[in-house]
């Protein structure tokens, strides 16, 4: 039964939902070619990775301004999460999904089989773990589709290459690429990077982001039960484990990251960073087996000497705060009010913001208050329009950083960009070879529990 969409649940609400779906079904997985939209400029999207923010994305898809566009193939290693997903979104859409039972795949090469149903040009979304990203992105080019992917983009240092020198094949072959840092695409955010870069606060001098609030997601995790298989179940549990998903440094707190390079105009070129983990076992007792720690403080560097101040933190009863705030020579802004970009942004003289000294307040026209959906209106607009759109640089980019400050966190060393980019730590060098019976990329010990950072001890790289 689905959990999330009932027949009162309105559209807005299932756009905006990252989603838990429980029902389960089996599904076939043969191959078919591709499927022409006949005598129309349909735009055909395939679904790689049928999870919550997949869900969302396929929604945001479906509603772009400028369509025609349908849904004809997904992809997922799990049927019930493929299942679900096409439960919700054909309740929601019903004449845009059409995803027959044999455009419906299942397992590790079914990404394949999706893509293979779309024609050059239409669009694939990639919305696994992070960890098969740059495998989909390479398949994708070849096929000469345009692709949405989700943030973030890599997690080490050999990925990132690979994913850069994918970016270049993409834009050699005039491919859009959306990246799913959906901050870039907050019309309000847009309009204070502009203010902040005419320099309405003066130079910029320090910059914070936090991100605190009880642990959500897979961050943290008991030990493996024995089934799924190891890999299936990390893959479930991907906030848990670097080699997927960053861990939960990635993968929260990459958007902050990314919009406070942004508003600054540069990325950061070192970090050095405080971290560790308090809490190792579940209230009832039950021991935590992830990577993570539950808090991190990162201080990075930016080129001219400018400090910018992340704290990230997983635990309850603590004070949460989860906003960016800029500081100028002339005065102060806050970047995402609440959450990842949260409305409004604003900018104040003085150090504060106090009402009496507010300079502007952002404010966005109804229909494009989402950024969700505006990544897609600009993406679409970018393919109908024939014009430059390559988002997969900068999120590399911010990948990196973001990985940067996680990494000195768990080494406890200075990490600078270089350091990141060169690292040689490939955390799942066979992600491209994998099947339902792989051993998972991290294998646990003999009691359950996988290598975790620690810093001082382990500096080269992170476990
Ligand atoms: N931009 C945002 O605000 C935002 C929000 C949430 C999630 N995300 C990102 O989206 C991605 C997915 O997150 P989620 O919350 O939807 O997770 P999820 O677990 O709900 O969904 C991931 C889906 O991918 C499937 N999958 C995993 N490996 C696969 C593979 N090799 N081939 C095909 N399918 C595979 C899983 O079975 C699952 O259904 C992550 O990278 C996350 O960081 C972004």
């Amino acid at each position: 039964m689905n959990e999330i969409i009932s027949a009162s649940t309105s559209r807005r609400e299932f756009l905006k939902n990252t989603g838990r779906f429980a029902a389960a079904s089996a599904l076939a997985g043969a191959t078919i070619p591709y499927v022409h939209a006949a005598g129309s400029d349909a735009l055909q999207v395939a679904l790689i990775g049928c999870g919550g923010r997949g869900s969302g994305a396929a929604a945001n898809a479906l509603s772009v301004r400028r369509g025609p566009i349908k849904l004809v193939a997904m992809a997922d290693v799990f049927p019930d999460r493929l299942q679900n997903s096409f439960d919700n979104l054909k309740k929601q859409f019903p004449s845009q999904v059409d995803v027959p039972q044999d455009r419906q795949f299942i397992g590790f090469d079914a990404y394949q089989k999706a893509m293979d149903c779309l024609k050059p040009g239409d669009i694939a979304i990639f919305a696994t773990p992070l960890a098969f990203r740059w495998v989909h992105f390479t398949y994708a080019i070849q096929k000469g589709l345009n692709v949405f992917m989700e943030k973030p983009l890599t997690a080490d240092g050999p990925t990132s290459r690979k994913m850069l020198q994918l970016a270049e094949e993409a834009t050699a072959k005039n491919l859009k690429v959306g990246v799913g840092l959906m901050s870039r695409h907050s019309r309000a955010l847009q309009e204070l990077a502009q203010r902040l870069h005419d320099g309405e606060i003066g130079d910029i001098v320090l910059l914070r982001g936090y991100r605190m609030h009880g642990p959500v997601g897979s961050a943290f995790s008991e030990k493996w039960p024995g089934q799924p298989s190891e890999l299936l179940w990390q893959i479930k549990h991907f906030h848990s484990f670097i080699w997927a998903s960053g861990g939960c440094y990635s993968d929260f707190y990459i958007h902050i990251i990314d919009h406070l390079g942004w508003m600054k105009n540069a990325w950061p070129v070192k970090a050095q960073a405080l971290g560790g983990r308090h809490y190792r076992q579940s209230p009832d007792g039950q021991i935590y087996v992830d990577q993570n720690f539950d808090v991190y403080a990162v201080e990075y560097t930016f080129a001219d000497g400018t400090k910018f101040n992340l704290d990230g933190r997983c635990m309850t009863g603590c004070n949460d705060i989860y906003a960016s705030y800029i500081h100028g020579t002339k005065g102060f802004a806050i970047a995402s009010k609440s959450g990842d970009c949260g409305q409004p942004s604003s900018t104040y003289k003085g150090l504060a913001p106090k009402r009496a000294d507010l300079i502007w307040e952002s404010k966005v026209n109804r229909d494009e208050q989402d950024p969700y959906e505006n990544e897609w209106n600009d993406l679409v607009g970018a393919i109908r329009d024939d014009k430059p759109y390559n988002e997969v640089k900068r999120g590399v980019e911010a990948s990196l950083v973001t990985s940067m400050g996680r990494m000195a966190a768990h080494t406890g060393q200075e990490v600078t960009f270089d350091d990141m980019l060169n690292c040689e730590h490939d955390m799942a060098p066979s992600v491209d070879k994998l099947t339902m019976d792989s051993p998972a990329p991290l294998v646990a010990n003999a009691e359950g529990r996988y290598p975790v950072p620690m810093p001082g001890i382990t500096t080269k790289r992170e476990y």
